[in-house]
């Protein structure tokens, strides 16, 4: 066999690997994605082919939590993309006339700068104990910031300043602002929705990881899991696509906002 096909055979050996010993379905992601993630790990350890890096978990099972790391992505912001939180504000009011109370999924939150900025955004446009808002990821250290809830200055370099004075102190969001997230760990390609029907999902930049049909099954999720009239926020880069696509309405293409019909 050729070198090549050596190394993916080895590849494929590591992943499945992974999957048993760590639960991590890899085959949900990218290839080209775990590949370079892989290569950072093996680059930090010093090791230069997948069998030596297989052996190397074997010995060191640290190493595990430091791939998992490695894996999961976690760049964020409190209102990433300014303009989308906008936009999405006439839908919130919207569901907040239609409701009493609104059930609120943050889908692969990282350190929680999303659902604390859903938080701000519904304190702001509907009020007070107006939603419960599910936080979850599949990354534990992700979701022990989110509960720590203590950010770096470069958390806030989109957020308008006169939000961040009434809503933080000292950098940290306050009790009326946390007690409205709950955080679980949640696996989005193997576990169902935490708490449906829920009215908003908010789902930004994890799905660009996963491989086609990962996505298509976890757009199917999300769709079953919408309240007949809800709304589905995707990242900027993605894409609605699949059996769902047919289910819910693109109401604001350059947001990625889709509607789920009443
Ligand atoms: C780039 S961050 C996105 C954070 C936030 N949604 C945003 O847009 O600012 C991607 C997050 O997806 C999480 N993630 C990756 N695979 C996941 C899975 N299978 N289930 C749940 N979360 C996952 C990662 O741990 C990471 O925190």
């Amino acid at each position: 066999m050729s070198s090549a096909g050596t190394d993916e055979r080895a590849f494929q050996a590591l992943t499945q690997k992974i999957s048993r010993a760590r639960g991590l379905s890899c085959e949900s992601y990218k290839n080209k994605c775990l590949k370079r993630r892989i290569a950072v790990r093996m680059r930090a350890r010093g090791v230069h082919t997948y069998d030596d890096y297989s052996r190397l978990l074997d010995s060191d099972t640290r190493e595990y939590q430091e791939l998992l790391d490695a894996l999961t992505i976690n760049v964020t912001k409190f209102f990433r993309n300014l303009e989308t939180w906008e936009a999405l504000r006439p839908y919130l009011r919207k569901l907040g006339d239609a409701h009493a109370d609104l059930r609120i999924w943050s889908a692969g939150c990282a350190s929680g700068e999303e659902p604390y900025t859903i938080a701000v955004l519904v304190l702001e446009t509907l009020g007070e104990g107006r939603a419960v808002i599910d936080a979850t990821d599949i990354d534990r250290l992700s979701l022990e910031r989110t509960q720590q809830a203590k950010y770096p200055h470069a958390a806030f370099t989109e957020m308008p300043a006169a939000l961040k004075r009434r809503y933080f102190r000292d950098d940290q969001p306050l009790p009326g602002v946390r007690q409205l997230v709950q955080v679980r760990q949640h696996d989005l390609t193997r576990e169902p929705p935490p708490h449906p029907p829920y009215e908003l999902i908010v789902c930004r930049n994890v799905v660009i990881y996963f491989e086609r049909t990962a996505q298509e099954r976890l757009f199917q999720v999300f769709a079953d899991a919408l309240a007949p009239g809800g709304v589905l926020l995707l990242g900027k880069v993605e894409t609605l696509f699949g059996p769902a696509r047919e289910r819910l309405t693109l109401v604001d293409p350059r947001e990625r906002i889709y509607t789920k019909p009443a």
